[in-house]
C-alpha cells in the first residue's frame, strides 16, 4: 500500500463504531461463556481493541483492568476520550503496541499474568496459530481466551468467494479447522458461534458502505485511490451475496492445565 493508499484506509474507516464485524449482544454473550471462571476483578488483555467497542462491554461489566492494545494512536485516543466520558466498571488502559511485537511491547503490563485474552477481529493479523502460541504464556494457568475469527461456514464456497478471499486471507480455515487449531495450542473450547449478519451490517459495513460513494467522487482522479474503494466495495458486494458461506465465528476457550 502507499502511503496515500493508507490514509485514505484510515479515512473510511475513521470514526466509526468499529473495525470489525461485531456487536455488543455478542461480546456479552461470549463474554458469558467465561465469566464462571474468572476472578471478581480480572486482569484483561484486550488485543487490536481498535475504538474500543468490545473493550467497552467488558469494562462495563468487570471489574479489574483491561489493558486495550493497538498500533493505531488515534483509535486509542477515540477509546481513552470514551473512558473519560463513560467512566466504566473495569479501570481501562489504552495501550500503543504493534502485536508483532507482543510481549516485549506489553512492558510493565505483561510481568503479571493475564486472567482473561480478548481478540475480536485481530488474531488474523499474526495468523491464528502463531497468535494462540503468544496468547498461552501471557495467561495464567486456567486463563480464558475469546477471539473472533473470519472464517468458513461452508467446505464448499462458490468461486467467487474461493477466488475473493483466496487474494484477501488465504489462511481463513473451516470452524472444525480453528477448533483443532486452538486445542493443539493447548486450549480446551468452551463454546463457539457465528456472530450475526446484522453484525457485519449495523456498525461496520452500511456506513463504510455510505463513505465509499462521497470517496468515489472525492477521488474520481486518483486511481491509486479508486483501487481501494474498489477493492472494499467488492468486499461488501461479496458479503452481500455470499454471507452463508462465510462468517465471524467466535471462539471461547480455557487453557489447558498443563
Ligand atoms: C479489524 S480491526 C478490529 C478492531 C476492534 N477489535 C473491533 O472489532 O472493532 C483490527 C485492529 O488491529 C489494529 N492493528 C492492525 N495491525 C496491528 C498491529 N500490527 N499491532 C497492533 N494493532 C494492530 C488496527 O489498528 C485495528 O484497530
Amino acid at each position: 500500500m502507499t502511503d496515500a493508499q493508507r490514509a485514505l484506509f484510515f479515512e473510511i474507516h475513521a470514526g466509526l463504531p468499529q473495525q470489525a464485524p461485531g456487536d455488543e449482544a455478542s461480546t456479552r454473550r461470549a463474554l458469558r461463556l467465561v465469566a464462571e471462571r474468572l476472578p471478581t476483578a480480572p486482569r484483561v488483555l484486550d488485543l487490536g481493541c481498535g475504538t474500543g467497542r468490545q473493550t467497552l462491554v467488558l469494562a462495563a461489566l468487570l471489574d479489574g483492568e483491561i489493558v486495550a492494545v493497538d498500533n493505531h494512536r488515534p483509535y486509542l485516543d477515540r477509546l481513552a476520550a470514551q473512558i473519560q466520558r463513560g467512566h466504566p466498571r473495569a479501570d481501562v488502559r489504552p495501550l500503543e503496541a504493534d502485536l508483532h511485537d507482543v510481549p516485549d511491547a506489553l512492558g510493565p503490563a505483561a510481568a503479571e499474568p493475564f486472567d482473561m485474552i480478548w481478540a475480536e477481529g485481530s488474531l488474523y493479523l499474526l495468523g491464528l496459530a502463531a497468535a494462540l502460541a503468544v496468547i498461552h504464556p501471557l495467561l495464567h494457568a486456567e486463563g480464558v481466551l475469546a477471539f473472533t475469527e473470519l472464517t468458513w461456514l461452508t467446505e464448499e464456497p462458490s468461486d467467487a468467494a474461493r477466488a475473493f478471499w483466496a487474494a484477501e486471507y488465504p489462511a481463513m480455515q473451516t470452524v472444525a479447522a480453528n477448533r483443532a487449531l486452538v486445542r493443539d495450542a493447548g486450549f480446551d473450547l468452551l463454546g463457539d458461534f457465528v456472530l450475526p449478519e446484522a453484525s457485519w451490517w449495523d456498525g461496520y459495513y452500511r456506513p463504510v458502505e455510505a463513505r465509499l460513494s462521497r470517496l468515489r467522487d472525492e477521488h474520481a482522479h486518483a486511481p491509486e485511490l479508486l483501487d481501494v474503494i474498489a477493492a472494499t466495495q467488492a468486499e461488501i458486494d461479496l458479503y452481500r451475496a455470499h454471507a452463508e458461506e462465510y462468517g465471524y465465528v467466535f471462539y471461547v476457550a480455557q487453557k489447558r492445565p498443563s
